[in-house]
């Protein structure tokens, strides 16, 4: 029997980040009104679903990951009536509308920081994590994910507060019941006003060890930065952290529809812990980001497929994978796999790839371009980070530049200067330009997106590994029912001879000329960097 299949299972979401979509009221910034604006666009790539990075009340010390207040809607980004506007319109065209939930910490700015911050017996008191110092000093070693000591000192209490990103972020203590419900009820409040479902920011962060203890030291870390000197086992990944898991599931099974997609934080690939979010699907999220291609540069079929396989393996059947490639927190897959001329080609094979594979794509605006990282100058950088580790590290910037909609001054974004630069090439890489010619990644995005919408075995089928890539090309096969499909990705520069099985094919989507009868059992030749989907015929 054919089991139900949620929206969020058959769907491709796009990611939008929202400052640099598209600005309708021309002050720089993208906003709300921007993203009704370009609803259409969105509907024509056939995209199910948008995710969009946070759009709160927020003095944007991190560009919104910075809450001051859960339930109205950034004057930058429009009004909260624009943002019901946008359920509504989106909703018409069948698309749902995904918010980011950012419930680890909140702004300093928030009146509930302040009100926790102003006395040591205030109602809101032990709402953030507060300690005295320990021998006049910070209460243990923790240090923020952002750079610096985990602590902060506040004169009023005479005490520190604990901030795993900045110091502008506030850690809230979800070991207090009241807190909880607080933000139990500012989640409410979304999904009363129809928001289908939430992108929770760093979501295994938020219980802390009871004791405070110190993580200890180790040299296994990604990276010789002092944060990833430490293991940290006792600032995050605490297990208790699954049953709040449950609590919110709990909260948006109470809602038809929902869905939950967690960012389980870890500075290297870690699908083991995503998987612990997710549990059989049931009574945890509905959904969590595997980062392990993202976190890579390797272009090479095998640094593809065993992640995927590995995240399959991990997750028990009943729970359902997504894919990601890029994202606002990491460089721009287009920038990540290289290829120099070849470029081009590689992006389409890994697209190929996020939406043939089992389970939900999610895609960052501007990928279906083919966008790069942008150049930002030093005098330019807006993100903390960037600023913080320049020129170690760039920042994160580069993967936010404004998107590229046209010709027109500022590439059709806005009529004022962006918030960050223009990518070099926008006047030749951009929306109206592809949108103009048919052999775009833009319109091999549309097409493929429309295949995968009419195939119910690209979109739940099983999936079955017919060549591992260890030859630098993949081939499997969806299967749902008696429709079956095979999916022939060459990743290499070379032509590959390979033997179809089956006796006869029908093609049904390439980057290349496709025959166009039937191709029957026997060798065939991959082209470089060909993509090529076939559809077996049954006997
Ligand atoms: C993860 C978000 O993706 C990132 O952009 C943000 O800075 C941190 N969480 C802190 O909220």
């Amino acid at each position: 029997m054919d089991r139900d299949w949620l929206w969020w299972q058959h769907g491709v979401i796009y990611q939008i980040y929202p400052r640099s979509f598209y600005d309708s009221n021309q002050d720089g910034i993208g906003d709300i009104q921007g993203i009704i604006d370009k609803l259409d666009y969105i509907q024509d790539l056939g995209f199910d679903a948008i995710w969009i990075s946070p759009i709160n009340s927020s003095p944007m010390h991190d560009f919104g990951y910075d809450i001051s207040d859960y339930r109205s809607i950034d004057p930058l980004f429009g009004t909260n009536k624009e943002f019901y506007d946008l359920v509504k319109q989106a909703h018409k065209r069948k698309i749902r509308i995904i918010m980011d939930l950012v419930v680890n910490h909140s702004s300093h700015q928030h009146p509930w920081f302040l009100e926790s911050a102003s006395s040591r017996d205030n109602p809101k008191a032990d709402w953030y994590i507060w300690q005295d110092p320990r021998n006049g000093r910070e209460p243990n070693n923790w240090l923020a994910a952002f750079g610096g000591k985990a602590w902060q000192w506040n004169a009023a209490r005479q005490q520190y507060y604990l901030h795993t990103h900045l110091m502008e972020q506030p850690d809230f203590n979800w070991r207090n019941p009241e807190l909880r419900k607080a933000i139990f009820n500012d989640i409410k409040f979304w999904l009363d006003k129809g928001v289908d479902g939430f992108r929770l920011d760093v979501i295994n962060f938020l219980l802390k060890d009871r004791e405070l203890r110190n993580n200890p030291f180790t040299f296994r870390g990604p990276s010789p930065r002092p944060y990833d000197l430490q293991a940290h086992i006792y600032d995050r990944n605490q297990p208790e952290n699954l049953e709040i898991m449950t609590e919110l599931r709990r909260l948006s099974d109470q809602y038809r529809d929902r869905m939950l997609v967690g960012e389980v934080y870890a500075p290297r690939p870690d699908p083991q812990l995503s998987a612990s979010y997710v549990g059989d699907g049931r009574n945890m999220l509905h959904m969590a980001f595997d980062f392990s291609i993202i976190y890579q540069k390797k272009w090479h079929a095998r640094s593809f497929i065993n992640p995927v396989q590995r995240w399959y393996e991990l997750l028990p059947p009943q729970a359902w994978p997504c894919h990601v490639l890029s994202n606002h927190d990491q460089p721009r897959s287009r920038s990540r796999f290289g290829g120099g001329k070849e470029n081009e080609k590689r992006a389409r094979v890994a697209a190929a790839f996020l939406l043939t594979i089992r389970g939900t794509p999610f895609i960052y605006y501007g990928e279906e371009l083919g966008m790069y990282n942008g150049k930002i100058a030093r005098s330019q950088l807006q993100d903390p980070v960037g600023k913080k580790y320049w020129p170690l590290h760039p920042g994160r910037d580069p993967e936010r530049t404004p998107m590229l909609w046209s010709n027109q001054k500022n590439a059709g974004f806005s009529s004022q200067e962006p918030w960050l630069p223009l990518n070099e090439g926008w006047q030749s890489q951009n929306v109206e330009v592809q949108q103009a010619d048919p052999d775009s990644l833009l319109n091999f995005h549309k097409r493929l997106i429309h295949i995968r919408k009419k195939s119910k075995a690209l979109m739940q089928g099983d999936w079955k590994l017919e060549a591992d890539g260890s030859q630098n090309y993949l081939a499997y096969s969806r299967t749902w029912q008696k429709e079956s499909v095979l999916v022939l990705l060459n990743f290499d520069s070379k032509t590959k001879r390979i033997q179809l099985t089956h006796k006869r094919y029908r093609a049904l989507f390439g980057t290349h000329v496709i025959p166009a009868q039937e191709m029957r059992q026997g060798p065939w030749q991959l082209r470089p960097y060909e993509v090529l989907i076939l559809s077996i015929k049954s006997d």
